[in-house]
């Protein structure tokens, strides 16, 4: 999954910030799904690494997220921003979320290892089954 979310990182689309991040899931069926940020020049429409990841475990029919890793620039490492957090809890109360920041060189210079349910406390949830 790190692998994963680092290999995505690099393929980021982001000339605007500058700060490309990758990310990825890896679900109960044991199977990981990547994405990276893609900036757009309105700013606006700009889609982040997680929410990238999360529709590609969604358009290869995958539903069940248990872990996520998020990878940024150093020297420290990125948390995911409030839309992610929502759009992860949207397939799973909790996860494992592991926070990694890479140099320039492509090292691991710093890991934080959290939980969803720590960054989203409360997270809103329609109470219909689903
Ligand atoms: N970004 C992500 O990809 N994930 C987050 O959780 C926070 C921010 C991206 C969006 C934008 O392309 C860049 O980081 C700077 O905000």
């Amino acid at each position: 999954m790190i692998e994963a979310a680092r290999a995505a990182r690099s393929h980021a689309h982001a000339p605007y910030s500058r700060y490309a991040v990758g990310a990825a899931v890896l679900t109960q069926s044991g199977r990981v799904y990547a994405g990276c940020n893609v900036e757009n020049a309105t700013y606006g429409a700009t889609l982040c690494a997680e929410r990238s990841a999360v529709a590609a475990m969604v358009a290869a029919g995958d539903h069940t997220p248990i872990a996520c890793a998020v990878v940024t620039a150093g020297p420290e490492p990125g948390a995911p921003c409030g839309i992610c957090r929502q759009v992860l809890v949207e397939f799973a109360r909790d996860m494992k979320v592991i926070l990694l920041a890479e140099s320039s060189g492509g090292a691991i210079v710093a890991k934080k290892t959290t939980r969803l349910a720590k960054l989203l406390p409360s997270a809103f949830r329609l109470s219909v089954s689903r």
